[in-house]
């Protein structure tokens, strides 16, 4: 048998993804080592193979069909742009990606004035205030912390993800808008989706039903 192959977000979405898994009999025992630094795991019996990506690297695994399957942020799925379908939403990992800044620069986003957006999501950033706002934005890339860009006047605004907001208040920062609502999914590659069709089902329906149960 072929194995079908998961490509998981490193990290705290990859753990629940496995504990959401397991109730649905899909287990990997290897992967619970703590101290492991294997980053492919197999379940020979089950002929299932799991990697651990970076998460911003999981839709290219999936496009390009090293993983039929993936589990991945929706942040990341917006970022990205990859050529994948988007099949089911988990449900965790739920947070916004919001416009956030002090609240001095609202006004700069009712006007037609040309701002700097700092952004870990350069493409998010630039897609919601060109296409959606009709705002015509300078878009600086930052890879983290991005709270710190207006506060030290590299921006006026940032495009984040907020989750519990304690990051922007103890910043003085605050959420102006709201771009959209985010939690993880997951993703398939589409030759996957009809050459493994009755595996790639199953998988789905059984995890549909227990997301229903859980809820
Ligand atoms: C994320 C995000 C915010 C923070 C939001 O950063 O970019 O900074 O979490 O969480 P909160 O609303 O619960 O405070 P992350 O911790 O991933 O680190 P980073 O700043 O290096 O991106």
């Amino acid at each position: 048998m072929r194995y079908l192959t998961f490509a998981l977000a490193k990290g705290r979405l990859a753990k629940k993804s496995m504990e959401l898994f397991e109730q649905i009999g899909i287990s990997c025992d290897e992967m619970k080592d703590k101290d492991t630094r294997k980053l492919i795991f197999t379940n020979e019996e089950l002929g299932l193979r799991f990697f651990l990506a970076k998460p911003s690297d999981v839709p290219t695994y999936v496009e390009y069909g090293a993983a039929d399957i993936g589990v991945v942020g929706k942040d990341t799925i917006l970022e990205e742009g990859r050529n994948i379908y988007e099949v089911m939403d988990l449900g965790f990992g739920k947070c916004r990606m919001c416009v956030c800044g002090p609240e001095s620069a609202r006004e700069l986003l009712k006007k037609n004035e040309i701002i700097r957006v700092a952004s870990k999501y350069p493409n998010i950033a630039k897609s919601y205030f060109t296409n959606k706002k009709n705002q015509t934005v300078e878009i600086i890339k930052l890879n983290g912390s991005v709270e710190l860009a207006p506060i030290v006047g590299l921006s006026e605004v940032i495009v984040d993800i907020v989750e519990t907001g304690s990051t922007l208040k103890e910043n003085g920062l605050t959420v102006l808008e709201e771009v959209c609502p985010l939690s993880a999914r997951i993703v398939v590659n589409q030759v996957s989706l009809k050459m493994e069709h009755e595996r790639i089902r199953k998988f789905l329906t059984d995890l549909n039903e227990i997301l229903k149960v859980n809820n």
